[in-house]
């Protein structure tokens, strides 16, 4: 029961990033200096196996009944007991530090992504949806798209050339070794359990992008043979090229074969590479340094959801009568532009993950400011190349099935997208308060709300400031966020008690040092011994402590863009919030099929909730 699929995303940067504070190192620092491509940064230590049992008995103090939480209890005692099982996993642990790169992040990737087997989109994959640019036809979807398209490659150079700066949070360097991964990726399906394939680092690394429109795929060069880069005007020729080649949409959307359940998609994977043809033309797709899918226009539909319909066709393609079979879903950077001026980015978690996508979006953002440079004479390129199936019955019917589960999921997907008007993160930081620990409190306020309970909630801390380091959990409510919303529905109570207690969130963070991932690699590490597995994970307990159903993610952009994926769990929601300096981006999706939960609702409640922490905050006189 405690299998669920976890997922990491994007975290806050700057002075919003939380990192968590982990005990010193231990003694034994692995003297290893190669590792990380641009900076020196520490390795990752093992948290005391004390603490973190500490912080798990506290995590579920709120959420179990007294009994069962003794029962935990002593379990969790027995395996923490000095010289117990607990404290052979955790020297374990502390071995494989020494001798890894980092002792969590290949497990983590492992784990919550290679061997889950849940459809990439809306369950993993995370969607950013960036605002609209300003132009509404094909003609300027293609400039836009150039231009996207270089400014890209010159990010990619810029890794290339060690010209990326070394990112900081809080004075401390952070790993980078990610960043040249995110190239010439892409995730592989598995029967048991999926892979990554990387092509950036090979000694002839591609030179071409993919481009997909009307469900064609295309190889597109995008460096001349003396190896510079395509220039934009030269890409948009070749772009006019691809859309005057791919004017029908009757082909078959091969695409839509990523969005299967990964067990299907691994042996549909298999039957579809047995032909040489197509193995061809899927090995074009992966190798390719990104994709870029050129969508076909969506009704318009009315202001008000325009942003979640927006978000939506990002996340998956809005179905498969839309553009859903424009995406590659285990490629791990796809760009979507669209014909209204739309746009976002489409990323795969085994490789990518939101602080450097952020950085990414940023420099893109940057670089579309600048003027357009000047025209290169135009010297006859070669014709982009498209990409063909061969398509058996097999194939045919694999696709079928794919495209009815994915109509499916997407249907029962509600995305609900809005920008919050009334305040920003200006009037939490004028009373003092964290703008992360303000909308944190909303939240948990707001599904106790609707729910009247608390519920494992999780936020996503970096771990970057360690060598090989991705991600951590950030486990609300605690005890005082229970106290804050009780005590907030209670008329009795003063004001000030509230905001108080509400005020121990920003505590809780600070203080706080991530559990989940030490938690999944005591575990992890009974596996390698051979052990079976220790009992305080087949607890109920630990079932329902990372059930989680609120899964919480903070833009890490600057700018006013929406990012959206779908829950972890079947009844629980998803929430994602951009918090400007006057106004909050959010976006909750919910899955209809779940009675319980309904992200309509939630957002009501949400605005409702809001307002009233403002007025705690500035009661009007
Ligand atoms: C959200 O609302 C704010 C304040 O009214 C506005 O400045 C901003 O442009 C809006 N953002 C979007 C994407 O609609
Ligand atoms: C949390 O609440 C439980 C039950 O109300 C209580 O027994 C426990 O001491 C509290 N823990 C903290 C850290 O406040």
């Amino acid at each position: 029961p405690a299998a669920f699929t976890l997922r990491s995303h994007v975290t806050s940067p700057g002075q919003l990033f939380k990192p968590l504070l982990l005990s010193p190192p231990p003694q034994q620092v692995s003297q290893r200096q190669d590792v990380c491509c641009f900076s020196s940064v520490p390795s990752q230590p093992v948290p005391p196996l004390a603490l973190t049992l500490q912080g798990y008995l506290r995590a579920l103090e709120p959420l179990l009944p007294p009994e069962e939480l003794s029962h935990t209890r002593r379990m969790v005692q027995e395996f923490g007991r000095p010289g117990g099982l607990g404290a052979k996993l955790q020297e374990g642990l502390e071995r494989r530090a020494r001798h890894t790169k980092n002792w969590i992040s290949d497990w983590w990737v492992q784990w919550a992504y290679l061997e889950s087997r849940q459809p990439l989109p809306v369950h993993s994959n995370p969607a950013i949806s960036l605002p609209r640019r300003d132009y509404n036809d094909w003609r300027s979807q293609l400039v836009f798209a150039s231009k996207l398209i270089a400014a890209v490659l010159d990010f990619k150079a810029k890794i290339n050339s060690g010209q990326l700066p070394v990112e900081y949070m809080r004075g401390k360097p952070l790993c980078m070794e990610l960043y040249p991964l995110l190239f010439s990726s892409c995730r592989i399906p598995g029967p048991k359990h999926d892979y990554i394939s990387r092509h950036g680092r090979s000694r002839r690394s591609p030179t071409h992008i993919t481009v997909v429109r009307n469900y064609q795929f295309f190889q597109l060069e995008v460096y001349n043979s003396d190896g510079s880069r395509m220039t934009e005007s030269q890409i948009h020729s070749q772009l006019l090229r691809i859309r005057s080649q791919s004017w029908k949409t009757d082909k078959e959307p091969m695409g839509i074969l990523t969005s299967e359940h990964r067990h299907t998609w691994g042996q549909a994977y298999n039957r579809l590479l047995r032909d040489k043809l197509n193995k061809e033309s899927v090995r074009l797709i992966e190798t390719g340094l990104f994709s870029v899918c050129l969508d076909s226009p969506v009704m318009r539909i009315s202001d008000e959801k325009y942003a979640s319909r927006k978000a939506a066709q990002i996340l998956h393609g809005g179905g498969t009568f839309s553009n859903s079979g424009n995406r590659w879903f285990d490629k791990t950077l796809q760009f979507v532009v669209g014909e209204d001026g739309s746009w976002g980015i489409l990323y795969e978690q085994a490789t990518a993950e939101g602080p450097p996508i952020a950085t990414l979006l940023d420099h893109i953002l940057d670089y579309c400011e600048k003027p357009d440079p000047k025209r290169a004479p135009l010297v006859p390129l070669p014709m982009p190349k498209k990409l063909y199936f061969h398509i058996d019955r097999e194939i045919k019917r694999d696709i079928e099935h794919a495209k009815q589960n994915l109509d499916i999921l997407i249907n029962d997907l509600d995305v609900n997208v809005f920008n919050f008007t009334e305040f920003g993160k200006e009037l939490p930081k004028k009373h003092n308060l964290s703008p992360n620990s303000f909308i944190q409190v909303a939240l948990q306020l707001a599904y106790y709300r609707v729910h009247n309970d608390v519920c494992p909630a999780c936020d996503i801390a970096s771990q970057r400031m360690f060598r090989g380091g991705r991600t951590e959990y950030i486990r609300s409510p605690m005890n005082q966020t229970l106290r804050f919303i009780q005590a907030f529905d209670n008329p009795s109570v003063s004001v000030r008690v509230a905001m108080l207690a509400g005020n121990h969130y920003t505590d809780f963070i600070r203080i706080c040092h991530g559990i989940d991932h030490h938690l999944l690699g005591l575990k992890l590490q009974a596996i390698e011994e051979g052990l079976s597995i220790p009992k305080i994970f087949m607890d109920t307990a630990y079932g329902l402590a990372t059930h989680w159903k609120l899964r919480t993610g903070q833009v890490p952009a600057n700018t006013d863009s929406v990012m959206c994926f779908g829950p972890l769990v079947p009844d629980g929601y998803a929430i994602c919030y951009n918090p400007q300096a006057d106004h909050v981006h959010f976006s909750i999706t919910a899955f209809n099929c779940c009675e319980e939960t309904n992200a309509e609702t939630l957002a009501v409640t949400l605005k409702e909730t809001l307002y009233q922490l403002q007025e705690l905050l500035q009661p009007a006189v």
